[in-house]
């Protein structure tokens, strides 16, 4: 039986070894993300002068209660190098992301970042993409025709709820969950995705990794 908070923390640590001074930082979301922030505190702790831009409030407020310096994503022209997880990757590097609903800030950083290092468990090592839906953040009054036009796209939709309410994004968004089967052109799919009217973004990361760092057992195993 694997650990996968234990493999979550090992590719957390090998990723944060990445970083040195001077280098800014994106700082992801999720609690792979969350335990690669937490090392990144102990570093900076010890020494090491880096400026973080987080990706959701959650890791901006961790991020500040570990005294890491931050910055705006108004100030920063590009990112050096960004830590973050992912809900299923394929060993070509595309992703799927926003299992946290946070998949907005985090691909606006990872188009500003010129090294992306995923880290995951092995359970998120997939042959292609699809067992996990496709998140599809909307604005709220597109919600509805948005889901029929997916449907056209063999998808089947479903706004993704909390307390019984749609879950609203930090920028004021639904999430529509979809299932588009397994995924065998995720490139394609995802051009199609962005010319649905009222589709913010979505979940599909294409040739936005750089490196997936996975834990395996006792130790970890990098794709690049
Ligand atoms: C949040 C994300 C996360 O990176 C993704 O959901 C993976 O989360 P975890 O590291 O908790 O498994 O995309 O929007």
């Amino acid at each position: 039986m694997r650990d996968f908070v234990n493999e979550k923390k090992l590719a957390a640590k090998e990723a944060v070894k990445l970083l040195f001074d001077h280098q800014i930082v994106g700082l992801g979301s999720g609690s792979s993300a969350t335990f690669a922030i937490i090392e990144i505190g102990e570093r900076v702790k010890n020494g090491l002068k880096i400026q973080g831009v987080p990706t959701s409030d959650k890791s901006k407020e961790l991020a500040i209660s570990l005294n890491i310096p931050l910055l705006e994503i108004e100030d920063v022209d590009s990112i050096d190098i960004t830590i973050d997880g992912a809900d299923e990757f394929t060993t070509d590097l595309n992703l799927i992301k926003g299992g946290g609903s946070f998949l907005l800030k985090e691909k606006v950083v990872a188009s500003l970042t010129k090294r992306e290092i995923i880290i995951a468990d092995s359970s998120k090592k997939v042959e292609l993409l699809g067992k996990f839906t496709v998140p599809v953040e909307v604005i709220p009054y597109a919600s509805t025709y948005v889901t029929k036009q997916l449907e056209k796209l063999n998808g089947v939709g479903k706004v993704r709820l909390t307390d019984d309410k749609p879950l609203i994004t930090e920028e004021g968004n639904y999430i529509i969950d979809t299932d588009f089967g397994l995924i065998t052109d995720p490139a394609t799919l995802s051009d199609k995705l962005h010319t649905i009217t009222g589709v913010v973004e979505h979940g599909l990361f294409i040739n936005l990794a750089s490196v997936v760092i996975m834990g395996n057992g006792d130790s970890t195993v990098t794709f690049s």
